[in-house]
């Protein structure tokens, strides 16, 4: 069984991820913490109270970080999550759970200190604020991860700007701190959008899950589909909307389904030209002499994918 923490903002993808990740007997999640994102740190808190409570793992503690990034002005996208971060459905239930007292960077730091050395994966869904102080201020944690599995960035395209992707343009800074720590060398498993966008939520994949039609999978396909709309009125992608976050589980459940390349990657953190603040510099073919400091996830077996996936709807479906 696989020791994971997750560092998510909910958010759709963020949500399907939690169901993953919590819904799996392979995976022990040891606990959540929230980060500002797709909307205020209150809603993507209280976002993750609510789908906790719906696949029924309210055990799992759920912990409040950063409201902001360290140096950037904050940014939410109630454009693709709605105002709430996860708008849709009425059928979410009331939170039958609170966030637990006490600093997020804390109880992360206690949680993965628990673990044996090299054990623990940290799986990061959203800016990386969190992240980034949680290993400047408890760098012995670094001894304790196996892998820090992050969505986030692009080896082309962004989806904020041209050159960024919005989970690296919320804390450019942070995430250059958290790819550029040495003591994370040989660590960071990084899932760009190019990667994300072969897990598509087709029409006949929610079919599949929205059947039979329980309370909680029409829950889920509402969601599905209000990202399904927001993605084909936003970015013209009409063929469903892609699960980003929810292949950092799947990555942590069949790292062998995925194929990763091991390159140099940076952030950039400022520029002349404001389109590239945030992009992720990916030297896919070696063009840099540093060290190669992240594996990048280049390919996936959708179809592995989405039976894991649907499984654990099954699984949540039946408790
Ligand atoms: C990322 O941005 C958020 O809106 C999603 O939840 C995902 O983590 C994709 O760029
Ligand atoms: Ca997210």
């Amino acid at each position: 069984v696989q020791d994971i923490w997750i560092d998510c903002d909910p958010g759709h993808d963020d949500a399907f991820a939690l169901l993953l990740a919590g819904q799996t007997p392979e995976i022990n999640v040891l606990g959540v913490s929230t980060v500002y994102g797709n909307s205020s740190l209150d809603h993507t808190c209280q976002n993750a109270c609510r789908f906790l409570t719906a696949i029924h793992r309210t055990d799992i503690p759920v912990y409040k970080g950063a409201s902001h990034p360290l140096l950037v002005p904050t940014l939410y996208a109630p454009n693709i999550h709605g105002e709430s971060g996860l708008d849709g459905t009425n059928l979410l239930p009331k939170a039958a759970m609170k966030p637990r007292e006490g600093k997020a960077i804390e109880a992360m730091a206690k949680a993965i200190l628990s673990c044996q050395p090299d054990t623990c994966t940290l799986v990061p869904t959203g800016a990386l604020t969190n992240i980034a102080l949680l290993f400047a201020v408890y760098p012995e944690v670094a001894a304790h991860v196996k892998e820090v599995v992050i969505m986030g960035g692009a080896m082309t395209t962004g989806n904020v700007t041209s050159g960024a992707e919005f989970n690296i343009y919320c804390d450019p800074h942070a995430a250059q701190m958290v790819l550029n720590n040495p003591i994370l060398v040989g660590k960071i498993v990084l899932v760009p959008l190019e990667l994300t966008h072969t897990a598509i939520a087709t029409p006949e994949v929610l079919k599949r899950m929205g059947t039979p039609r329980t309370p909680f999978r029409t829950m889920l396909v509402e969601l599905a589909t209000f990202f399904a709309d927001t993605y084909a009125r936003v970015f013209n992608v009409t063929s469903g909307p892609p699960m980003h976050d929810v292949c950092c589980i799947a990555y942590v459940l069949r790292p062998d389904s995925f194929e990763t390349k091991l390159m140099r990657v940076d952030v950039v953190t400022a520029a002349s030209e404001p389109s590239v603040i945030g992009r992720t510099v990916c030297h896919v073919w070696g063009q840099s002499d540093l060290v190669k400091n992240v594996k990048v996830a280049m390919k996936m077996d959708v179809e592995v994918f989405w039976e894991m996936v649907l499984d654990a709807v099954e699984r949540a479906d039946n408790r």
